[in-house]
């Protein structure tokens, strides 16, 4: 949720450093954009509602003169987005600017109290109070780290915030609670961003800060402290093993098609991984009374797939969790017996990390898989495994949902193989199968695309899908549900296909398309029964099945086939493929933009 980037540089315009940084950041919200420059001792903003290009166009921000700099991309959460609402947010006399991503709980009672001392506010948003309180502190210190230092203790809430001021010109002061803020150190200058991507076309040397940090960024060097007492941290940079390449759209139209493209290569580098951490998070879960599979959106999904993979595979039930009701639900049964595994892309996921404290408060054991190092999650997780998807930018989760299936997966085989579940060679059959994966899904991007984009056509006017599955095909469902309705906007349900007839069937009517995930499993004849229903009430079928199904086949009106002799169980990597792209294809036949869906942001840092 927003996207903040800081720049100092040794020599050259820091604007359009700033530009390119946002580009990178657009994915985290895309409602309005801002910078901010100092140059010849006072800061210079330009600002607006639209996009990246639209407002640097209109206000040829790429000229702006100064080699120190901040920028924003807004994802709104308090005040309509526009331009007095968009960011950077100064004090009275122009002299701070600040940035900021996140939420200031108590925003409406600082503002209350400058208010009564005579600030003048202009925005809708709980920013703008933090250049006021800065401003107020520095009537009393006239020190601008401490004046933020001491700001920032009054505030409740999030934040991931940059500031410059006229009054120190040779510096940009960053600070974190809450919300991801990472350095980056390069021979010409330094930067502070929301995330990896945004640096590193100018360095692969990164640190992570971490909550309750400020740093202090000159051209010739930074210093890291602790907010609560000013404690100086000696922490040296990490280096970033992704190459640039990675994280850019390359010859693709969309970073989702590409991330979708991408899955061969990034389901490999998930079988990669280090046995002596997937060791350790197995033998956590062995120990647990109960395990609670926790993630939001995606993440979600793949728990639900998790749940049934741990439950066949290693005998160990295993609840999926959704994020936000994890507090509600268990929040006061779960203790020191309890083991949470903590599925989240980018490990910041407010919700995620909420339930996650709770649960280290109750004393239970923590542990996390997440796409990105460095994150909160894996500095509050007892172990934690990275998934190595690489970089994923389209706001839509693709390769990082096969990925976490697939570390999943792993984790329940070695769990079997340490519980004495499985025989030798039914843990031999799998691990095989498993490493067929990649080629399976490899198969299916050659081989359905071009009948994918004749569905999307056939179903383009559609008002409602809906898609069905039984067993570990619920979760393909509703993880192909989340796909079409986030970046079509097009309503649709996905149930257990057994839940059908218990309500979601009276919405079928004539020509609704019903999408059934139909692997070969020991739900088949269920399935086919399901498929019979709703056929009956006058649904297009629509069946992704595996080839040669010929009674899947006849009973369908339009069907995806799969390639034979994948299991049931490892089914929701290759299956759900299909998925993504045909919502890819419909988001561009109704012309919307598939990497930028309305009100949506990639990581949601915020309640
Ligand atoms: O970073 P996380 O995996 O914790 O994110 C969770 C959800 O916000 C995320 O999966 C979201 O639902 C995506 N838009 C799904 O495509």
């Amino acid at each position: 949720m927003c996207g903040i980037f800081g720049c100092i540089l040794k020599k050259g315009l820091v604007a359009p450093q700033i530009l390119d940084g946002l580009k990178r950041l657009e994915y985290r919200g895309y409602d309005s954009i801002g910078v901010a420059t100092l140059h010849s001792g006072i800061i210079e903003i330009r600002k607006d509602k639209g996009t990246i290009q639209e407002v640097t166009e209109k206000l040829k921000i790429n000229e702006m003169k100064g080699t120190i700099g901040i920028g924003h991309t807004r994802w709104a959460t308090h005040g309509a987005p526009n331009m007095i609402n968009a960011h950077p947010h100064t004090d009275t006399h122009g002299k701070i600017a600040v940035i900021h991503n996140g939420v200031i709980e108590n925003f409406l009672e600082l503002k209350q109290e400058l208010i009564e001392k005579g600030h003048i506010f202009l925005s809708k948003t709980d920013t703008e109070i933090i250049p006021h309180l800065i401003e107020e502190e520095l009537k009393q210190n006239k020190i601008l780290k401490l004046a933020i230092l001491n700001a920032l203790k009054r505030l409740i809430g999030s934040y991931a915030l940059a500031v410059i001021s006229s009054l120190e010109p040779d510096k940009i002061i960053c600070a974190r609670y809450e919300s991801p803020l990472v350095l980056g150190i390069s021979n010409d200058g330094l930067y502070c961003a929301s995330d990896v991507p945004a640096i590193r076309p100018y360095t692969n040397k990164v640190i992570y800060l971490r909550n309750g940090e400020l740093a202090t960024l000159k051209v010739d060097g930074y210093e890291i402290i602790k907010i609560s007492d000013s404690t100086v941290i000696h922490r040296d940079f990490e280096e970033i093993e992704w190459t640039l390449q990675e994280s850019e759209k390359q010859d693709y139209d969309h970073y989702m098609l590409k991330e979708i493209f991408e899955q061969p290569i990034s389901l490999k580098n998930g079988l990669w991984l280090q046995e002596q951490y997937v060791d350790l998070l197995t033998q956590f879960l062995d120990r647990g009374k109960e395990v609670l599979l926790l993630g939001a959106g995606t993440s979600n999904h793949a728990c639900i797939a998790g749940s049934y993979i741990f439950s066949k595979l290693a005998r160990l039930t295993a609840y999926p969790v959704i994020s936000s009701e994890f507090i509600e639900c268990y929040g006061s049964s779960i203790g020191i017996d309890s083991v949470i595994l903590a599925v989240s892309q980018s490990g910041e996921t407010y919700d995620t990390l909420k339930a996650v404290d709770h649960a280290r408060m109750r004393a239970a054991t923590v542990l996390g898989l997440t796409n990105t190092v460095g994150s909160t999650l894996t500095r509050v997780s007892r172990a934690y495994l990275i998934q190595q998807s690489g970089p994923e930018i389209g706001v839509a989760a693709t390769k990082t949902f096969t990925s976490q299936v697939i570390v999943l997966t792993q984790i329940a085989l070695k769990l079997a193989k340490l519980r004495g579940k499985l025989s030798q060679d039914e843990l031999d059959e799998y691990e095989k199968n498993l490493y067929n994966i990649p080629y399976w899904v490899e198969t299916v991007l050659n081989r359905t695309y071009l009948n994918i984009k004749s569905i999307a056509k056939k179903y383009k006017n559609s008002k409602l899908f809906l898609f069905l599955g039984r067993g570990i095909s619920s979760a393909t469902a509703m993880e192909g549900r989340l796909k079409l309705l986030e970046i079509t906007y097009i309503p649709c349900l996905a149930y257990p296909a057994g839940e059908s007839k218990h309500g979601p069937i009276s919405v079928v009517e004539e020509k609704v398309p019903c999408v059934f995930i139909c692997p070969k499993g020991s739900t088949r004849s269920e399935i086919i029964g399901s498929i019979m229903e709703i056929k009956a009430r006058g649904a297009r079928i629509i069946s992704i099945c595996e080839e040669g199904d010929s009674e899947i086949i006849q009973l369908s009106d339009d069907v995806v086939e799969m390639p034979k002799g994948i299991p049931d169980l490892l089914s929701p990597i290759p299956y759900i493929v299909p998925l993504q792209l045909l919502s890819y294809e419909l988001a561009l036949i109704k012309k919307l933009d598939p990497d930028k869906p309305r009100n949506l942001a990639k990581s949601v840092t915020v309640p």
